[in-house]
């Protein structure tokens, strides 16, 4: 089967369901460093760039991914992935006027992919009438054309998923990670959309929707100050910071209020259909990205005190 051009301009938004929405402003204000964009009675929506909004908050149970919005150029495009995605015998629900509102774009369509996950593609979003600025993140994120950032969704059937957003999504093949971390098994694909080495991965089931999501900024600085800002947030470090082998990031992972993770990095590569080759990497990262419990026994032990009693 010929395999599409790419249909999906960028990751243009990601939806949460939260149990404790304070805390999330807190965190999502004061340790990355996103501003509020709008308020509404049970939820509040973030920007991070010349977007409107970048992420919706909704208050309720289940502290997990609620939606990933999939941004395409342009309405016939939109019309085209949901006919290939009826084509392929997937649900796909044309999105209400007050779903389109609550979301700011012209016209959303919802799916799921084959893990469950819920998908919106839209075209036409809501552009923001000041530019992003922020006195946390002072070089600012890496997104507009390239999307927020990416994402790792748990997968009940690795194939299912590839196949999902490969041949119906178009996304391409970027490279895999198959080693051992820290005593576990890690298979991992990562597929692009765009110049972003990956804006999607997955390697198998996870204990929520979503493993993390990651936001790029344009300082090592900026990674620091965050790494900072995180821990004297009281936020738990799951990773400490390191350099993965194939997207090149500088980061570090940790905990949001929901429990599942974050990730925030810099020095992201961009890649090249043109050129771009495929492999497998037989390590998570070039070093570092040690979770500190870990690290920590690494440190030399001081001697012992002698004659103790
Ligand atoms: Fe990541």
């Amino acid at each position: 089967m010929p395999m599409p051009m790419p249909l999906i301009d960028q990751l243009g938004y990601l939806a949460f369901e939260v149990s404790d929405l304070a805390a999330w402003e807190a965190f999502a204000t004061g340790v990355l460093g996103l501003a509020v964009a709008r308020r509404w009675d049970g939820g509040l929506a973030l920007r991070m760039d010349g977007h409107a909004a970048r992420f919706f908050v909704h208050h309720g149970p289940a502290d997990d991914l609620a939606a990933i919005g999939w941004q395409v150029a342009d309405e016939a495009t939109l019309e085209a992935v949901a006919a290939r995605l009826r084509g392929a015998g997937h649900d796909v629900r044309e999105g209400t006027a007050a779903e389109a509102a609550l979301r700011g774009v012209v016209r959303l369509v919802v799916t799921r992919d084959p893990a469950g996950n819920a998908q919106e593609l839209y075209f036409g979003p809501a552009r923001a009438a000041e530019p992003f600025t922020s006195p946390l993140v002072r070089s600012g994120f890496v997104a507009d054309d390239l999307g927020l950032g990416h994402l790792v969704v748990s997968t009940a059937d690795d194939v299912a998923t590839g196949a999902f957003y490969r041949d119906l999504l178009g996304f391409k093949l970027s490279d895999r990670i198959a080693c051992t971390f820290y005593g576990h098994a890690v298979d991992i694909t990562f597929l692009h959309t765009n110049p972003r080495h990956h804006t999607l991965a997955f390697g198998g089931p996870q204990p929520k929707r979503l493993h993390h999501f990651l936001l790029e900024v344009r300082s090592l600085d900026d990674v620091g100050a965050a790494l900072d800002r995180a821990a004297a947030a009281g936020v738990r470090i799951a990773q400490m910071i390191g350099r993965h082998p194939n997207d090149k990031m500088i980061s570090f992972y940790a905990l949001t209020p929901s429990g599942f993770q974050f990730e925030l990095g810099t020095g992201g590569r961009l890649v090249d259909d043109a050129s771009w080759e495929p492999c497998v990497h037989d390590r998570i990262s070039e070093w570092g990205h040690h979770p500190p419990e870990r690290y920590a026994p690494r440190r030399p032990k001081p001697a012992a005190p002698g004659g103790a009693s």
